[in-house]
């Protein structure tokens, strides 16, 4: 069978109503969508990354790397919003890539996406390791650098050099823990996900509010620091941070991949999505200008740069300090949990489709939750964590997700030609225009990511034809079965 073999959006359609409502609970509405996109979204990104991207490429600038990001992820969202809501299946961007590019880019799209997610619960994981070592030895209780630290950093595309850690143990520990809160169950995940959510909210906006008090604009001069080299600083070094910041938006589309599970998704969904992506942006603006006015932003280059900005006001904010600190931990562990959520949904659903094997999409008898799956996402995410540095982990997932990105976009503008008169729910303003926009703009960020990542992107693709060729093809439900297209 032909590996363009396509899934009608009429079948997906049926398979979702069917699957869903035998299988995964529907217990999500707008709000709790809104809550997961949130508790997705804001984490190590703008916890961790902004300092790194704003010391190393952006400066104070890095305000524009965050609108620059956030329009490519705005013209993205408003593609994965009309998906979302015509096609409401676990699966997310792979599914889309299913129903109108065929079975190969579906494939491609789904092995990319383990990238996003699997890999951007271990990178977020580092990053919570960061300000959780920083809260142990504040109260008084150090964890050795080497129980704290990735053992490896990476050198060109593939030298391992040893760092003298041992391993990275919170990250490892912390991705356990949600693991097994997983798999009890979706609800109980989703209260505390929303708990949470809200003390990260409150964390930020009390960043920015008190923060905005202390900034000196002295540290805002110049804006854009005048270029060091390529991707250092100037206008390149504000396409570099971008690329590097974009990690901070990811997330909006997970509340996707919770399709099966939510009570009305053709309405919710796309509100998910979209606002969401809206409430993070603006905070994120507003947080990138608060800490590099408090500080000078080389000072920023450190595991906790929203600590460190917040010392630099003074005992003022030694309070807000302190509570940030506790804020970050709990607010970076909720984007482990939602990322760690999405992983075994799109595995689940590709195992529906015959692509990976069924122990891939087996659900517990009584939690009703993908379990094996979560267990597996689970333990090469510990792996993962307890591994490898922040950097690397962080462009390899931005990288990886903007290609998913890509693919969206291109989705979008093939299905409207091909068919105009599907039912859309929530249709995507101005097309082409938006999925033309959020294919260029994507693109950029990801000509920006550097060489070494783009190598990474490629041997993991590699990686996952061979799998595709050595067992997807054979076992594709597609080739079997009824209910598909096949060009
Ligand atoms: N956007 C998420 C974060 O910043 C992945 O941690």
């Amino acid at each position: 069978m032909s590996i363009w073999s396509k899934k009608s959006v009429l079948s997906l359609q049926a398979e979702a109503t069917r699957e869903g409502g035998n299988e995964l609970v529907r217990s999500l509405g707008a709000l709790n969508l809104t809550m997961l996109g949130i508790g997705a979204i804001i984490g190590a990104g703008i916890f961790v990354l902004t300092g790194t991207a704003a010391a190393q490429h952006a400066g104070p600038a890095i305000v524009i790397s965050f609108l620059l990001a956030g329009s490519g992820c705005l013209f993205a969202g408003l593609c994965y919003a009309e998906f979302a809501s015509m096609i409401p299946v676990a699966g997310s961007a792979y599914t889309y890539g299913y129903a109108t590019l065929g079975e190969l880019i579906a494939w491609i799209i789904g092995w990319d996406l383990i990238l996003e997610y699997l890999f951007a619960a271990s990178t977020v994981a580092v990053g919570w390791s960061g300000y959780f070592t920083r809260l142990m030895s504040d109260i008084g209780i150090p964890i050795p650098p080497a129980l704290s630290n990735a053992p490896f950093s990476v050198q060109g595309t593939h030298t391992l050099i040893p760092t003298g850690a041992i391993i990275n143990l919170p990250a490892v520990l912390l991705v356990l823990a949600m693991t097994i809160l997983l798999i009890i169950g979706i609800k109980e995940s989703a209260r505390l996900n929303n708990f949470i959510v809200f003390v990260k909210i409150a964390i930020v906006c009390a960043v920015i509010g008190f923060g905005f008090m202390f900034v000196d604009p002295a540290n805002w001069r110049p804006f854009i620091p005048a270029e060091e080299g390529p991707g250092v600083f100037g206008w390149s070094g504000i396409a570099a941070g971008a690329g590097v910041i974009f990690f901070a938006y990811i997330g909006f589309d997970a509340v996707s991949t919770a399709a099966q599970e939510t009570k009305n998704p053709q309405r919710d969904m796309p509100i998910g999505i979209l606002a969401s992506l809206a409430i993070c942006t603006v905070l994120y603006i507003l947080m990138s200008l608060v800490l590099t006015g408090l500080t000078p932003f080389r000072n920023l280059d450190v595991a906790e740069p929203v600590y460190v900005a917040l010392a630099a006001a003074g005992p003022s904010l030694a309070w807000l300090k302190y509570s940030t600190t506790i804020g970050a931990v709990f607010g970076l562990a909720s984007v482990v949990l939602v990322m760690l959520m999405a992983q075994p949904r799109i595995f689940y659903t590709m195992s529906r489709d015959g692509l990976l094997p069924p122990v891939f999409g087996k659900v517990h008898p009584r939690f009703r939750t993908p379990w094996l799956a979560s267990i597996i996402t689970g333990a090469v995410a510990m792996a993962v964590a307890g591994l490898f540095p922040i950097g690397l982990l962080g462009q390899l997932v931005s990288i990886g997700t903007l290609f998913a990105f890509v693919i969206v976009c291109a989705g979008i503008l093939v299905l409207r030609y091909r068919e105009p008169d599907l039912v859309r729910p929530f249709r995507t303003p101005w097309v082409p225009f938006v999925p033309v926009m959020g294919i260029l703009v994507c693109g950029y960020l990801m000509y920006h990511l550097g060489i070494d990542t783009w190598v990474r992107l490629g041997v993991w693709l590699a990686i996952g034809l061979a799998i595709y060729f050595g067992y997807g093809k054979h076992h594709s439900r597609a080739a079997h079965k009824d209910g598909t297209e096949v060009d």
